[in-house]
């Protein structure tokens, strides 16, 4: 007979990451627009970025990311139950990026599909698979964020050039019954407010027929809404599992700018320490940024079984949201 007191939780058992080999410090952006290695520093905490060839599309990177993540967990490809794929970046509209991931892993099983959230994909993702994980849907989702922004970049517009990156950070989460405190999604906050959508967005599209389309950002408009609305997510997430931010043994956040999570870790109350920091050297990478991110913590040894992970991104839409999981 089936323990009652066990949960069905949906457990990450392995990650990976994918960043283009092309690196561009500051001071090669200061070859190519206006500005300086002082400037982007100072602003954001950004020193590099990754640039994808022309080979590394959303799709190669994820899929490079899914298979890492795979072999992590010791899963065949073939086992696999479902592809999620968080990018604003598709290599086409259709098929999805998760499928054409699905052909290259040769994950014969897996149904996939691509989900549009801007920054905050992952998190997005995360919550999708959760629910599809303990409703018994599937056994086992790769949840992939990637993204190759460097080909929205207007390289005539320095505020916004420098700041992104390309790149893939993939988990896999498997649904596993396990003990009060035991390892696993423990929760997923999501938030929208369309009524912002235009401080943050791509200028091209079916609704016209312009192209290639830019990344426009106000980013004066994004950075006063981030803080609050990130500390409101991730307050949320607390209430909701009885927790205090002293619970919290690492926040791995969107690395959109460091003076953004800086700002929300000093709301927390986190030292530094307990921060997971990679934007000085993946710049933005969007919905990729936290699982290249949580990939580096675990690569690094921060990131072990037991502890205890708060996530958060906030993102074109405006689309925000957070994750508590125990690893
Ligand atoms: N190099 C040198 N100078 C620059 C650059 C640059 N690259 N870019 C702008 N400047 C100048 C401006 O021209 C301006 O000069 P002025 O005062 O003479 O007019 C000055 O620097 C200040 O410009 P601001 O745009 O006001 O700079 P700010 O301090 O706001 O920093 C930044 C800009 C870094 C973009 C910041 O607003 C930010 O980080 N915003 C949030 C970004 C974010 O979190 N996005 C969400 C996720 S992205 C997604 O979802 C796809």
């Amino acid at each position: 007979m089936a323990d009652q007191s066990l949960l069905k939780r949906a457990v990450l058992t392995g990650a990976g990451a994918y960043l283009p080999e092309q690196i561009l410090t500051n001071e090669d952006m200061a070859k190519r627009v206006d500005t300086s290695d002082e400037w982007i520093v100072e602003r954001t905490g950004i020193r590099q970025r990754h640039f994808a060839a022309p080979h590394e599309t959303a799709a190669y990177m994820g899929a490079e990311a899914g298979r890492q993540a795979l072999e992590k967990a010791g899963l065949n490809p073939e086992s696999l139950g479902a592809i999620i794929v968080a990018t604003s970046t598709p290599d086409q509209a259709f098929p999805a990026t998760a499928v054409r991931i699905q052909a290259s892993l040769g994950a014969k099983k897996a149904f996939g599909f691509d989900l549009s959230a801007a920054c905050s994909g992952f998190i997005y993702g995360l919550s999708v698979a959760d629910a599809m994980l303990r409703a018994g849907q599937v056994k086992s989702v790769l949840v992939i964020g990637t993204e190759v922004f460097s080909r929205l970049l207007n390289f005539e517009d320095r505020t916004t050039c420098v700041l992104f990156g390309d790149g893939a950070g993939a988990v896999l989460l498997e649904a596993r019954d396990v003990e009060q405190g035991g390892p696993g999604l423990l929760s997923t906050h999501l938030y929208a407010d369309g009524s912002l959508g235009d401080i943050l967005y791509v200028d091209c599209g079916t609704h016209d027929n312009r192209k290639p389309g830019h990344l426009v950002m106000h980013g004066r408009e994004v950075f006063r809404h981030a803080v609050n609305l990130l500390a409101g997510a991730v307050n949320d997430a607390l209430a909701e599992n009885k927790l205090s931010a002293d619970d919290i043994d690492l926040l791995v956040p969107h690395q959109a700018n460091k003076r953004i999570i800086d700002g929300v870790g000093k709301k927390l109350g986190l030292p530094a320490e307990r921060v997971v920091i990679t934007v000085h050297k993946h710049a933005n990478t969007s919905a990729a940024s936290i699982p290249l991110a949580l990939a580096d913590a675990i690569q690094e040894g921060r990131a072990v079984p037991g502890k205890l992970l708060l996530l958060e991104a906030l993102g074109g839409g405006l689309t925000w949201g957070s994750a508590l999981l125990r690893l």
